[in-house]
């Protein structure tokens, strides 16, 4: 079975854009990060990036038929800031049965007002925020619990 980690706006350029907030690391060592996890935990990983909306809609919709046909455990989604304006990523997510962990690399309840709403939380099974690049490996094994499959 397979594990989704999706990253929307401007996550491509994690550990140039702003490193006193979301630190140095890059998301190709991210990717790195969430392969080694998933390989612990046999499972698959899909990593992918977009900074458009309706791209990223598309990928919920696919992989929402993956988990319905049992391919795919949940996935790991950081909505950038698409977290504080989108409707539509809510609906996405709240139409499908993909089970989804919200992860915010920083954490946003520090920073400013406008971080602080989220239309993505109400339809997260979770979410884990603030806590470095290193959220997304812990995020990966919350699905893995979950989801019922054994570890290998
Ligand atoms: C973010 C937090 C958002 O507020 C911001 O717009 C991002 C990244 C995070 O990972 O901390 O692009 O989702």
């Amino acid at each position: 079975r397979t594990v989704l980690v999706l990253n929307g706006p401007n996550l491509n350029l994690l550990g140039t854009r702003r490193p006193e907030v979301y630190g140095s690391t890059s998301l190709q060592d991210v990717e790195a990060l969430c392969r080694a996890e998933a390989e612990r935990l046999g499972l698959g990983l899909e990593f992918r990036q977009s900074n458009s909306e309706g791209q990223l809609i598309d990928w919920i919709q696919e992989f929402g038929w993956e988990a319905k046909a049992g391919r795919c455990i949940g996935a790991v989604f950081n909505p950038g800031a698409y977290t504080h304006t989108s409707v539509a990523l809510h609906d996405a997510i709240e139409g499908i049965e993909l089970p989804v962990i919200e992860l915010h690399v920083s954490n946003v309840h520090r920073r400013e007002a406008f971080r602080h709403h989220s239309y993505i939380s109400p339809v997260a099974v979770g979410t884990v925020v603030g806590l470095g690049v290193h959220g997304y490996p812990l995020a990966i094994r919350a699905l893995h619990r979950s989801s019922g499959d054994r570890l290998p």
